[in-house]
């Protein structure tokens, strides 16, 4: 007996070691570029190496994105002892090169697979081979896995992706995790000790239907995510050109309000000067990235015109007035009572009065002069106003 507890001890101990995620990753939202939502399958490592030098010049990077991310298609057979085979024609240099380059311009460099038998484009995935692939980014030197859920069968999600994450933490590389599994089995509920951030819903599509629509799928989820753990409502479209640039800005603000990872999914090398504009507005990036960690949550719902309320650090926050109508609208905004305003839906409001602060609007980058603590502010369809509430 004696014997025994020791040895189930040191079981318990090594399992535990073994069973967990690289925690020091993403306390803030990650922000990057992937090339899914315009590339598709038409990756290549011209492509790829363009966008990590268009990420550098055209300010992005300046502006915090930081990982250049292949989504599918980059992977074509297994040898035969079972290693991973990229489309030599395509990435003729191998994944390592690729990542050295990206790693030369001072951003970090990311990878795509799925944890059921083939990913979604029909590639070959990382069922039964979690830690052999694991190994190989790592002496790749990837920084970030995004992890699909297509050919699962029968499969556990949180088993299935709970092996990856061993694997990736054997393979002794800092490596963020980012869970693909659309929402479907509400990884919320288990994802945050297995991965960095996790899909909550099916694929994001260029329009304002597809953006509003899964933006409004968010609401529930606020308390779910927190620095190392983000609810993920799908990579940007901005710039795609299927939105206006209102609607733009709302998606990216909206985005921004949910402390959702800014993943662009555009073409970084032709820009219009709206879309870099969009992308790369520090003051909207400094709420995604503001260090609390705070999900923004829906403080008032008038169906076509909503508030919505990001608490930030130093008790600062952030406000968006969103309206979702096709109409102009003219709103009577009491920034008093905003200020006072708590997230707690229960809660007493804050002892926070409006004298005390700065309110900033951040996409015309003006502190609002108020005349009066309520002021009508106008919205166009599909549009929204941010400002943040700033401490004197
Ligand atoms: C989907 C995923 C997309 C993209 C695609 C690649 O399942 O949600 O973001 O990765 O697979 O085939």
């Amino acid at each position: 007996m004696k014997k025994i507890i020791p040895l189930v001890g040191i079981c318990f101990l090594f399992l535990n070691l073994n069973a967990q995620k690289y925690d020091q990753l993403a306390k803030t939202p990650p922000m990057g570029w992937n090339s899914w939502n315009k590339f598709g399958c038409n990756v290549s490592e011209t492509l790829i190496m363009g966008m990590a030098d268009a990420m550098v010049s055209s300010g992005m990077k300046d502006a915090g994105y930081e990982y250049i991310v292949i989504d599918d298609c980059w992977q074509v057979s297994r040898d035969e002892n079972g290693q991973i085979i990229p489309d030599k024609d395509r990435f003729p240099h191998g994944i390592k090169y690729l990542a050295d380059y990206v790693h030369s311009k001072g951003l970090k460099f990311g990878i795509y697979s799925c944890a059921g038998t083939l990913t979604c484009a029909g590639r070959p995935a990382g069922c039964g081979h979690e830690y052999q692939d694991a190994l190989s980014y790592a002496r790749w030197g990837v920084d970030y896995l995004k992890y699909d859920w297509c050919n699962t069968g029968t499969q556990d999600p949180k088993a299935s992706y709970s092996i990856m994450r061993d694997g990736l933490f054997a393979a002794k590389r800092p490596i963020v995790f980012s869970i693909c599994e659309w929402g479907s089995n509400k990884p919320w509920e288990w994802a945050g000790q297995i991965g960095h951030l996790w899909r909550t819903t099916g694929d994001i599509s260029d329009t304002w239907n597809s953006m509003i629509e899964i933006f409004s799928q968010q609401k529930d989820l606020a308390r779910y995510a927190g620095p190392g753990h983000w609810n993920d409502p799908d990579m940007l479209e901005v710039g795609n050109g299927g939105m206006t640039t209102e609607e733009y800005k709302a998606h990216f603000s909206l985005w921004c309000m949910l402390a959702a990872p800014l993943i662009a999914g555009n073409d970084l090398q032709n820009m219009t000067p709206d879309t870099k504009s969009i992308l790369v507005n520090k003051e909207i990036i400094a709420i995604d990235q503001d260090s609390l960690g705070r999900q923004g949550v829906c403080w008032r719902d008038n169906e076509d015109y909503q508030i919505w309320m990001k608490v930030l650090a130093n008790n600062e926050k952030a406000i968006c007035l969103l309206n979702k109508s096709d109409e102009k609208k003219s709103v009577l905004v009491d920034f008093a009572l905003l200020a006072k305003a708590s997230t707690m839906r229960w809660g007493p409001p804050s002892q926070l009065k409006l004298e005390n602060f700065t309110v900033r609007d951040l996409w015309d980058h003006k502190d609002l002069v108020l005349k009066e603590s309520s002021m009508y502010i106008d919205l166009l369809p599909h549009s929204v106003k941010v400002y943040r509430f700033i401490k004197k």
